[in-house]
């Protein structure tokens, strides 16, 4: 079914570190080797050895209105005629920046970056500028992508791969990170006001997607709100899976909770590399060249991405919202059902079109709730023989797109069913 997955990751392997470029595509954490991919149209992935599977990676969250959507593509094919980098600001840029304005509650102001990590990082070192104070607030398995001081119990590839921390961090580059679980709003009191004096900022994602998908407390978040306010620190959302994900306004418009700085990242791009940090005017003008905090970027705000960007946006209406939840609840249900039927504990946890399975009897709300299971890599093989693609780690997010339809949703109903058998006498 795979020999030329096979073949290629035999060569990848020589010359690719791991013979991938980003960890947890090596399929460590379920054992055999790599699945290559060869093309995606809508709903569906194809690998190298021509296997069709219904897409639930989607690309990490990046993909929304399907694959290779034709009025993306024609925005990439028109922007592209008209050459592909200027390093010189371009009209796409200006569009999008709007875009945003007018979905984001926060965005007053908009910088573009090409990664959910250079967001992140930037957006650190800008509360750092506008506070003059160093620690911040992380929460255990959040992931705010590879900048050295978000390295600490980051969930997601981390989690994956059981490390803790990345070595090649220095400890002083993560003394300043003070670390609280997910949805603790106590401890987030108690920690603030201990370092009170220091704290620059806070950084959350709304809705934790690096640990499986696990729901903020509202009372959480609100109090997230509180503390930077009464403290005058920064309150930094990574909406980079959230932002166009979970609502039209992202984690933000759905909790009514409204941070300084939100990081968007995936869906921003429409699939290209493309990320930004938006936020409240005041501290956004602390960059360069405005103001004192130094950012740059040779490819930010590339046309072709930006284009890509905004004709992504442009058709996620309000209404298609509606459409994605329609889908969930019926997968959602779907899958609860069949775990009930075949007497295996889990449950799914699901906000619109971003979910997973936990094989948990508890309810999960912080990193340490979750139970993983020993079974999950002949899982994660038995649905994908049965044409579902799924993350190859258990604490990744699976999500869908509007391209989704109830065939596929058959299709992976039937696929989890099978494969959930081998589950049944954990
Ligand atoms: C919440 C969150 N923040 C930041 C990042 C980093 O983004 P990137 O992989 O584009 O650097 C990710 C990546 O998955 C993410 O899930």
């Amino acid at each position: 079914m795979f020999t030329k997955s096979e073949s290629l990751y035999n060569r990848a392997e020589k010359i690719l570190v791991g013979g991938v470029n980003s960890p947890v595509r090596a399929f460590r954490s379920v054992g055999g080797k790599p699945i290559f991919i060869k093309k995606a149209k809508g709903s569906k992935i194809y690998d190298v050895d021509e296997n069709e599977y219904v897409d639930y990676v989607s690309s990490w969250g990046a993909i929304i209105l399907g694959h290779a959507d034709e009025d993306v593509l024609q925005a990439v094919v028109e922007a592209s005629h008209n050459g592909t980098s200027f390093g010189f600001t371009n009209p796409y840029e200006v569009d999008l920046a709007e875009a945003i304005n007018g979905r984001i509650k926060s965005a007053e102001m908009v910088r573009f970056v090409n990664s959910g990590t250079e967001a992140a990082m930037t957006s650190l070192r800008l509360a750092r500028g506008y506070t003059h104070r160093k620690k911040i607030i992380k929460f255990i398995g959040n992931y705010h992508g590879h900048y050295d001081p978000f390295l600490v119990k980051a969930g997601s590839g981390l989690a994956t791969y059981s490390l803790s921390a990345s070595e090649g961090t220095t400890d002083g580059c993560i003394a300043d990170t003070l670390l609280v679980e997910y949805n603790d709003t106590n401890s987030v009191i108690d920690v603030s006001e201990k370092n009170k004096n220091d704290l620059a900022a806070i950084i959350v994602e709304p809705v934790a997607g690096n640990m499986g998908v696990v729901k903020p407390d509202l009372t959480f978040l609100r109090t997230l709100r509180e503390v930077c306010d009464r403290l005058g620190c920064v309150l930094i959302f990574d909406e980079v899976i959230t932002g166009f994900r979970v609502s039209y306004g992202g984690a933000q418009e759905l909790y009514g909770v409204i941070p300084d700085l939100t990081l968007l990242g995936k869906i921003v791009g429409g699939g290209f590399p493309l990320a930004a940090v938006a936020g409240k005017k005041e501290i956004m003008k602390k960059l360069s060249p405005v103001g004192p905090v130094y950012q740059a970027g040779t490819l930010a705000g590339n046309p072709v991405a930006t284009a890509a960007g905004l004709a992504t946006l442009k058709k996620l209406t309000r209404d298609k919202y509606e459409i994605l939840e329609n889908y969930g609840q019926k997968l959602e249900n779907g899958i609860n059902d069949s775990l009930k039927q075949l007497g295996v504990n889990g449950f799914v946890n699901r906000i619109g079109s971003m979910f997973s399975v936990f094989f948990n009897t508890n309810i999960v709300k912080k990193y340490g709730d979750i139970k993983s299971s020993n079974k999950f890599p002949e899982f994660f093989w038995n649905v994908v023989q049965n044409g579902v693609l799924i993350p190859p780690s258990q604490y990744e997010s699976m999500f869908f797109t509007l391209s989704h339809n109830d065939e596929d949703l058959k299709r992976t109903l039937e696929a989890f069913r099978v494969a959930m058998n081998v589950l049944k006498h954990e």
